[in-house]
């Protein structure tokens, strides 16, 4: 299978990750420990080598006690340990009302990165990111810290989720960031600036949320439930009756050019970003060992610069609500 790298890090890893947090955060109640490991050796087994983990990606288990993701892909990939790609955040804590408190100061990204590595049972993480810009740290702190993290021989390389250019700019700056973890999907553009940026640094883009949180690939309807307390899907604007209105073109395209390529929407949905820069890996998130197959086969489906083209032109006069969109 083909491989794609980390930015400068010469990391490689499978052209498509697997999201994990769905395992046990935002997509229901956790999955019992025992199936979320069954999942992850499934993901691994069919060619996954990259997996993408945080701190913050807990749940609560039916006996109260936390689920923690780390725990769950640590044991998964443990047996494998050196032949996979784990991918962890800090920097983010989940509030009461989902809102996200940010701290990125030295002392806490290094007491998180322990916690990780405890709970992954390993002593270094591949890829370390800072899961959101924190306005009270300059981006040169926490690149200072990465740096250190990497002489120790802690983390082999560095990111940033939620990037912007100019902070991208600054930490680069002290210490070469190998990865940006962005939104990207075909209904979650607006990061699209950053190409030029990310090929003059030599960076790589991680797309999360690829299929705009499940939606594109056509599985699901304005009737398909999801759990208010457990699944965010439940209070995102793509998954309202209007949201599926106004995304309804893209939907029908996306299954006539799926139809063309004997391809499914999930995997033309990712395709459709793989093909475009060989530095964009998408890492879609699923607890279905047939939906991760599904979407790793999206690296089979060939997509040329003209039909891209076509696929943007028709994206342009498309307006959709979608979750995370400004
Ligand atoms: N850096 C950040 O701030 C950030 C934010 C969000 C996510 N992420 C990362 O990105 C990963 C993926 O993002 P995401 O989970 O938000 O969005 P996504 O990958 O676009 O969608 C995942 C959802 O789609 C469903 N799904 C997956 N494959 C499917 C298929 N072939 N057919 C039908 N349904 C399918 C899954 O449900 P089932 O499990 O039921 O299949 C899951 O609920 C996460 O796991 C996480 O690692 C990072």
């Amino acid at each position: 299978m083909e491989q794609r790298l980390l930015g400068a890090s010469g990391i490689a890893v499978s052209p498509v990750g697997m999201g994990c947090m769905g395992i046990t955060h935002a997509s229901g109640a956790p999955m019992p420990p025992e199936e979320g490991v069954r999942v992850i050796r499934a993901a691994y087994d069919m060619g996954y080598t990259f997996f993408d983990t945080a701190e913050c990606y807990t749940g609560l288990y039916p006996d109260g006690s936390v689920a923690y993701n780390e725990t769950v892909v640590g044991e998964a990939l443990r047996p494998v340990r050196d032949r996979v790609v784990i991918a962890t955040k800090c920097g983010v804590q989940h509030g009461k009302d989902r809102s996200l408190l940010l701290d990125s100061r030295p002392e806490t990204i290094r007491a998180s990165l322990e916690g990780s590595l405890r709970r992954l049972g390993t002593d270094y993480v591949d890829l370390y990111y800072q899961h959101r810009i924190d306005p009270a740290v300059p981006p040169e702190a926490v690149a200072d810290t990465m740096a250190g993290l990497i002489r120790e021989g802690k983390i082999r390389a560095w990111g940033i989720s939620e990037a912007n250019e100019d902070y991208l700019r600054r930490a680069h700056a002290v210490c070469p960031v190998a990865a940006v973890q962005n939104r990207y999907s075909m209904m979650a553009r607006w990061h699209e600036p950053l190409f030029p940026v990310l090929e003059e640094l030599h960076i790589a883009w991680v797309a999360f949320s690829p299929m705009a949180n499940g939606f594109l690939t056509g599985r699901y309807t304005p009737q398909s439930h999801f759990d208010a307390e457990t699944d965010y899907r439940g209070a995102m604007p793509q998954y309202t009756e209007e949201g599926f209105r106004a995304a309804s073109g893209l939907l029908a395209l996306l299954r006539r050019l799926a139809d063309e390529k004997h391809a499914t929407p999930a995997q033309l949905s990712l395709a459709w970003m793989l093909c475009r820069k060989p530095y964009l890996i998408p890492i879609p998130g699923s607890r279905k060992p047939e939906r991760l197959a599904e979407n790793l086969g999206a690296a089979d489906v060939q997509l040329t610069a003209g039909e891209i083209a076509r696929i943007d032109a028709a994206l342009d006069t498309m307006h959709f609500a979608v979750f995370g969109g400004h």
